[in-house]
């Protein structure tokens, strides 16, 4: 007899969830069936559900990305290129119906979903389920990012080199994992923006100097530090909407006659603001497949489970809204994310 499970499954585009039983898939080659315990919220998650954007294009579907669990069961070939993974290994791991058309089996919206090995690692024991959901999309974005500029992984760069970098949403999900990974690339100087309640914190991640940007002189405070500090700055990660004008109204007086780069990781509007000189990028993986699997390994296998082990990296931003009802408050907490969230990630347990 077939084994089923409960999921929150999207009937059609709009939405609600509803939940519902569906069968539970066997794990293919180089997949990992999870038994997942906690979900966290994204903005493409409430995008999907209410707007079927980016496009969903078979209903029912079962969406969500970011998830932590317990491995079930492997698929053939994850032993040897995963062997820390085993039956009963606690995980964190990205979901990816998003790159399978919503193939509702990849969705993280559910008790049991396909994760390809790639994007599953270990999670500490020190570290909940929770703190272990908040991560995969904004660890991957934040990486996303900076090789969409062609900044590898393994860049390092030295105080001899004198980079600094703009990433302006410094508060958001994806931005303190853009600062951390800002850390790890060795600029000399990270500038961030956000509110002053979470400058003390986004310093503890790696910030150098953190900005208001509720402040009309935001942008003059930004380029009077570049200048007092000395610091190239010709490179930036806008993450948040709203961030594109101001981040250039900055490298306008910073980045001098040299080519800037900025990628954003919104959707990045037809009409969207330019800058002589300057390439702006749309936040996105690897387009080839084989690269992008690879590409995955190193953020996951490499960086992100190196430095949970060490306590290099640690899971941010550090406040967590926990929300209740499991599958069946899905619904709810999505419009409690959709009222805005501040320095928070929601978490919904199942
Ligand atoms: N391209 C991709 O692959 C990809 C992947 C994931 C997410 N995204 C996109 O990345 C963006 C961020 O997602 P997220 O989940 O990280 O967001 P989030 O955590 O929900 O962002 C909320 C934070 O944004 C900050 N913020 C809002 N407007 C700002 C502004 N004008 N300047 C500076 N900070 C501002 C707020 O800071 P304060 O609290 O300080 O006010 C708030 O803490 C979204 O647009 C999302 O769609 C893209």
């Amino acid at each position: 007899m077939t084994k089923t499970h409960l999921a929150a499954i999207l009937p059609q585009k709009g939405g609600p969830f509803v939940v519902g039983e569906r069968p539970t898939p066997e794990p293919g080659s180089n997949e990992v069936l999870i038994e997942i315990k906690a979900v966290a919220l994204n903005p493409v998650d409430y995008n999907q559900r209410t707007l079927g954007v980016p496009p969903v294009p078979v209903y029912p579907a079962v969406i969500g990305q970011d998830a932590a669990g317990v491995v079930a069961k492997l698929g053939p070939g994850v032993a040897s290129t995963s062997p820390e993974l085993k039956p009963g290994t606690r995980v964190l791991a990205l979901a990816t119906s998003f790159y399978r058309d919503g193939l509702p089996d990849y969705g993280a919206f559910q008790q049991f979903a396909l994760a390809q090995s790639e994007l599953v690692i270990p999670l500490p024991d020190s570290l909940s389920f929770e703190q272990g959901a908040i991560m995969p999309l904004a660890v991957t974005t934040a990486w996303n990012a900076w090789t969409t500029i062609n900044i590898p992984l393994n860049t390092r760069f030295t105080p001899q080199d004198n980079q600094a970098v703009l990433i302006w949403g410094g508060a958001s999900s994806c931005g303190t994992f853009a600062i951390q990974t800002a850390k790890t690339l060795g600029f000399t100087r990270i500038y961030t923006t956000a509110s002053p309640k979470h400058h003390a914190y986004l310093k503890s991640l790696g910030a150098h100097a953190v900005f208001d940007y509720h402040s009309p002189t935001v942008v003059s405070q930004i380029v009077n530090a570049v200048k007092h500090d000395g610091v190239i700055l010709r490179t930036a990660h806008c993450v948040v909407n709203g961030g594109l004008q101001p981040t250039l109204d900055v490298l306008k007086e910073t980045k001098g006659d040299a080519k800037a780069k900025v990628v954003y990781s919104p959707p990045l509007p037809p009409d969207h603001p330019t800058l002589e000189n300057t390439e702006i990028r749309m936040n996105w993986p690897p387009l080839d497949p084989v690269e992008r699997d690879r590409h995955f390994y190193e953020c996951f296998h490499g960086w992100l489970k190196d430095g949970l082990r060490s306590g290099s990296v640690v899971p941010s931003p550090a406040n967590i809204q926990v929300e209740g009802g499991g599958l069946e408050g899905l619904n709810s907490a999505l419009e409690k994310w959709n009222a805005g969230v501040s320095g928070t990630k929601i978490v919904v347990p199942l």
